[in-house]
């Protein structure tokens, strides 16, 4: 099944509704995803990108169907990841010799996965391949977006950006446009990806996207690899970026913690309180993060100015959970948010300071000391707690 997109342009790729985990289980993918694959049939015919290999089979005969294989003149792989290349490999054993657009990098990774030597041919920004009837690709390297040799292309007289990553979500919908979708799921799911994937390359972003405003190209829509197509204002997205990548907060205190015997997540709920009570604007989110999932709780922390960690000690250390989730906030690099921690001990009371040492270390802004109570918090504890609330929201 082909989907028009505009023109002598088609979606040819899969809609898999079934996806709950992406890149092993590192990511959630709650809604699903799509792999977009594009054909263009001018006087040449041109692919753009192909599916995850385990669709490879369906994917090949769905192309099949759409024209004869030996009549694709041209690939174009923008991202070498097994999500865009997987199929790659049953297609090019029916094509060998058809030529494959990519970056250099690209042929690293391309090369690195599948141990072919396929007719590659190596861009750069600027370089172009003529798709006849007047229009043209044009190639842009999109480094660091996410990957070193991702790339996008734009398809001149149609107006197409096809952006690979950047400007995707991991939602799947039946019908593939953004007009089409639900609002509210796209604009969240649009700021978790963007959380979750692209928040570590923010400065190459934010050099990116001035690159590419400066082409001053008229975009009609930006054909994404990940989720819907944005044809309804698709410049929306890009505006998005350029808020996301300029170190992005709204007025929102994200709590975040995990407790053995309840002492913590008193604490951490008494602290919610305190913000609550000092400043009736802020937004407060409260996650225990071994029952939230991860990146659910970083795309909350994405959109806060502040961020309050908790744990009990355990072996003088801080909780699995807790320390396994400090280390991917530094991994995401996000900067420009204040933070502070708590938590309950039994005996000696290390993690509150071991996390407020993380999080400084990982380019947080530690605003309070360390709130530590000892065995389960009394009345008094529990307002010290709430004190620390108000002076946080204060902070
Ligand atoms: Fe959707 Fe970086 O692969």
């Amino acid at each position: 099944m082909n989907q028009h997109i505009k023109n002598n342009v088609y979606w040819v790729g899969h809609i898999d509704t079934e996806l709950r985990q992406f890149h092993g289980s590192d990511y959630s993918t709650h809604k699903g995803s799509t792999y977009n694959s594009y054909l263009i049939k001018e006087e040449k015919n041109v692919l753009i990108d192909t599916v995850w290999r385990p669709f490879s089979d369906e994917f090949v005969k769905n192309l099949a169907q759409e024209i004869d294989l030996n009549k694709i003149d041209a690939i174009v792989a923008n991202h070498g990841e097994v999500d865009h290349s997987g199929a790659l490999v049953q297609l090019m054993e029916l094509i060998p010799d058809c030529p494959i657009y990519c970056t250099a990098k690209g042929v690293d990774s391309l090369k690195g996965q599948y141990h072919k030597d396929w007719n590659f041919k190596v861009v750069k920004t600027g370089d172009t391949l003529d798709v006849g009837n007047g229009k043209s690709l044009v190639f842009v390297e999109m480094t660091m977006l996410h990957w070193p040799d991702s790339m996008a292309c734009y398809l001149t007289g149609d107006n197409i950006l096809f952006s690979n990553d950047a400007f995707g979500q991991h939602y799947a919908t039946s019908g593939l446009f953004n007009d089409l979708a639900d609002q509210c799921v796209l604009d969240y799911e649009a700021m978790k990806y963007y959380a979750n994937i692209l928040t570590p390359f923010n400065p190459f972003l934010k050099k990116k996207l001035a690159e590419v405003l400066a082409l001053n190209l008229t975009i009609d829509i930006i054909a994404t690899s990940h989720g819907v197509i944005w044809r309804d204002n698709p410049l929306q997205i890009v505006e998005k970026y350029a808020a996301w990548c300029d170190d992005y907060q709204e007025n929102q205190i994200t709590v975040v913690y995990d407790t053995m015997w309840e002492g913590t997540r008193k604490l951490a709920d008494s602290i919610a309180a305190g913000i609550v009570e000092a400043d009736k604007d802020v937004t407060v989110k409260v996650y225990n993060i071994s029952k939230t999932d991860k990146n659910d709780v970083i795309t909350e922390i994405f959109k806060s100015k502040m961020v309050v960690v908790g744990s009990p000690t355990v072996g003088n250390d801080i909780l699995g959970s807790v320390a396994g989730f400090l280390h991917f906030m530094r991994s995401l690099k996000m900067k420009n948010k204040k933070a502070a921690s708590f938590g309950c001990f039994g005996w000696t009371g290390e993690a509150p300071k071991k996390i407020a040492d993380y999080l400084k270390e990982s380019g947080y802004n530690v605003v309070d000391e360390p709130l530590r109570i000892k065995w389960n918090p009394d009345l008094d504890e529990i307002a010290q707690a709430v004190e620390m609330g108000k002076r946080l929201a204060k902070a």
